[in-house]
């Protein structure tokens, strides 16, 4: 293995390769594939040269591992099924989200926005996980920041009210540095952040880097699975969406969290995206508060103030899920209808020809006498619909301007409309409801040949409405 050898990475996928490809062979990624040349031994062989990266301080693969048989297992203790639990509301909320609580020796990665509040989450967890109310007493959990000065991280524990014994603080970047100092604490977990800012001896690239970032989360990802020691990393997300720019990460760890909120308003959800112990489907609401992060354990109040305080602009208002990548989001979608307006019709965030149809679909299969009017569509906070699936709501809203009749307060609709004025199911019918459900929505309207994905759903409180056509629809909520 030659130092200076030169090896390509896809810098979607991170799938790495000797020799250059214009569509990578493993993401089909166009034009991804990046070069690198040096630190290339870390790169290209994964366990046998990450050998030479890390340290004493890792316990060595053990030779003796045979094959097991299957039926041989779970007898004994059986790792996997072992979680950590976590106390208390707050931790309660994050546990379900990691699908049931922390998995001794897993690789947990939290991205968002910078600024969301991911370090405030991870103090808390950190705090909780360190007090150990439902395992047997305190035990050290180390925060590592190479953002702020340990000072920093004291004022914002303080202002939050935390005062673990337990709870190590230590400002670092140096992945090799940072794990040396674990061997003196045996810790019950470790948090790093962010995974941006730590670096890898012996590895080229600046902190942050797609070499940097890969090598230190794998290296991490060897010490959680070694150590038994649950890790949190930090993330933060580009503009594009992705953590780090490149989605190496994704692929390496095995839970990965999302943290989402609007500057504005003081809610945050934490959304899981890939949990190789759980179900994706969780989604954990909280609030911002002066003192930390609260778990918010009825969604539907959270709605429904937001929803009351102008109620007077309820009616045309109608809410759908639309899907991102595996993630399932609620948008509002407005309409006002004008009777002898000049403009006609004016949409913004909706499809001008998908609008068109579906408000020709209002007139002549549900004899709306939209002819008239002038039909304003928008899409609240400037996201675009690209989908199909909110068809039924944008139905919806222009039926609630036109007859002047405010929908119910936490309703949902899901679906796409036919030229007959059928209703269609949509793919991700499960994910959508369940992110209804999740979020305490009273009731949910969706395609009559939808009802048979329900089976597998835990659907709360949230009363399903099946309906066939647009006419059903009108009937049932009008
Ligand atoms: P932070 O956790 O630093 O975000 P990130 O690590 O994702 O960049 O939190 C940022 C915001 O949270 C900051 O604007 C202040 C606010 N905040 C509160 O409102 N209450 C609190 O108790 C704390 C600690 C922060
Ligand atoms: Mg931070």
């Amino acid at each position: 293995k030659g130092k200076s050898k030169t090896v390509w990475v896809c810098s979607d996928c991170g799938y790495d390769d000797g020799q250059w490809w214009g569509i990578c062979k493993q993401c089909n990624g166009v034009n991804t594939m990046k070069r690198f040349s040096e630190g290339v031994e870390h790169l290209t062989s994964g366990f046998e040269v990450l050998e030479n990266v890390t340290r004493s301080w890792l316990p060595h693969q053990s030779v003796r591992a045979m094959p097991t048989k299957l039926t041989d297992v779970n007898k004994g203790i059986n790792q996997s099924n072992w979680r950590i639990p976590l106390s208390g509301l707050f931790g309660a909320e994050v546990g379900r989200v990691l699908g049931g609580g922390l998995v001794p020796g897993c690789l947990v990665l939290i991205g968002g926005d910078p600024g969301v509040g991911k370090s405030t989450l991870l103090l808390q967890i950190a705090a909780i996980v360190a007090e150990g109310c439902d395992m047997g007493g305190p035990a050290p959990v180390l925060y590592v920041s190479g953002e702020e000065s340990i000072e920093q991280i004291g004022n914002r524990a303080d202002r939050m009210r935390i005062g673990t014994d337990e709870l190590f603080l230590y400002a670092s970047t140096d992945v090799e540095d940072i794990l040396e100092k674990t061997q003196t604490l045996s810790l019950r977990a470790l948090v790093i952040d962010s995974i941006q800012t730590v670096y890898l001896r012996g590895v080229t690239g600046s902190a942050g880097g797609l070499s940097q970032v890969k090598e230190c989360t794998e290296v991490l990802l060897r010490f959680a699975k070694k150590t038994n020691i649950p890790v949190f990393l930090i993330g933060h997300v580009t503009k594009s969406g992705e953590i780090a720019g490149p989605r190496v990460l994704e692929h390496i760890v095995d839970v990965v969290l999302y943290m989402e909120g609007e500057k504005c308003s003081s809610h945050r959800l934490l959304r899981s995206v890939k949990n190789r112990f759980g179900s994706t489907d969780e989604l954990g609401v909280f609030e911002m508060s002066q003192s930390g992060l609260q778990a918010v354990s009825n969604p539907s109040e959270m709605f429904l103030s937001e929803q009351q305080s102008d109620s007077e602009f309820l009616a045309g208002l109608a809410v759908t899920v639309i899907m991102d990548g595996s993630r399932a989001f609620l948008i509002e979608i407005q309409a006002l209808c004008v009777a002898g307006s000049s403009v006609s019709r004016q949409v913004n965030g909706v499809q001008a020809g998908r609008a068109e149809m579906i408000i020709s679909v209002l007139i002549k299969q549900a004899g709306l006498k939209l002819q008239e009017n002038g039909v304003f569509l928008n899409v609240v906070s400037g996201v675009s619909l690209s989908e199909t699936a909110g068809d039924l709501a944008v139905a919806a809203a222009i039926c609630s301007s036109f007859l002047e009749f405010p929908l119910p307060v936490g309703i949902a609709f899901i679906g796409e409309i036919g030229l007959g004025g059928e209703i269609r199911t949509v793919p991700r019918m499960d994910k959508r409801i369940n992110t209804v459900v999740k979020l305490g929505y009273k009731k949910c309207i969706i395609p009559k040949s939808a009802e048979t994905s329900l089976s597998a759903l835990d659907l709360g409180d949230t009363e399903i409405v099946a309906c066939r056509n647009l006419k059903e629809m009108i009937n049932i909520v009008f």
